[in-house]
């Protein structure tokens, strides 16, 4: 049994996460999708770990053989616990793998995990939710970036975030 990990913020999922989970989906007998609930983080995020938790839950729903749990403290202390070989990583760009190859050397150090980096679709490439964010915010089409689902909630708590900025 080969299960491995799609970690995350996922706020909120975009296509580009489903298009790395779909393909982990295929790799690996079992994945799980572990949004990182770290409180030092949760300031800036627009939607509860709950909200992403359910979001996510709504979109890999067509895939019998992935799963979503929260994490809290350590990637690799989740990997432990929940008996996860590998750790899978989309790359949009060259920009990503600084960081990614420091964290997968990082993680490798800490257990023996393995990190797989796949290479997002050029169609997500420029994707990241921080962007979907910013340009839903001020009003841009996000509707071919995020699922159906995500986009009603989205559009549903920006227009709660700016009534409570106008009230
Ligand atoms: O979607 P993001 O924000 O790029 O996800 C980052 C995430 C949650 C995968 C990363 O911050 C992480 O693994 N956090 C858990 C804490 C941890 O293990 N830190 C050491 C990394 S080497």
């Amino acid at each position: 049994m080969r299960r491995a990990v799609c970690p995350g913020s996922f706020d909120p999922v975009t296509n580009g996460h489903l298009d790395i989970i779909a393909r982990a989906s295929r790799l690996f007998d079992e994945v799980v999708v572990a949004v990182g609930v770290n409180k030092s983080k949760s300031s800036g995020r627009l939607f509860s770990p709950e909200e992403r938790m359910a979001m996510l839950e709504q979109v890999v729903a067509p895939f019998p053989n992935v799963t979503v749990a929260g994490f809290e403290g350590l990637l690799t202390t989740f990997c432990q616990e929940h008996d996860v070989q590998a750790i899978v990583k989309g790359l949009r760009a060259v920009t990503d793998f600084d960081y990614e190859l420091q964290m997968a050397q990082m993680n490798a150090s800490l257990t023996e995990v393995e990190t797989v980096f796949v290479p997002c679709s050029p169609e997500w490439s420029f994707l990241a939710s921080s962007l979907v964010k910013e340009v839903a915010t001020f009003g841009g089409d996000v509707s071919g970036l995020v699922p159906a689902d995500v986009l009603e909630r989205l559009t549903a708590r920006l227009a709660e975030r700016a009534a409570e900025r106008e009230g």
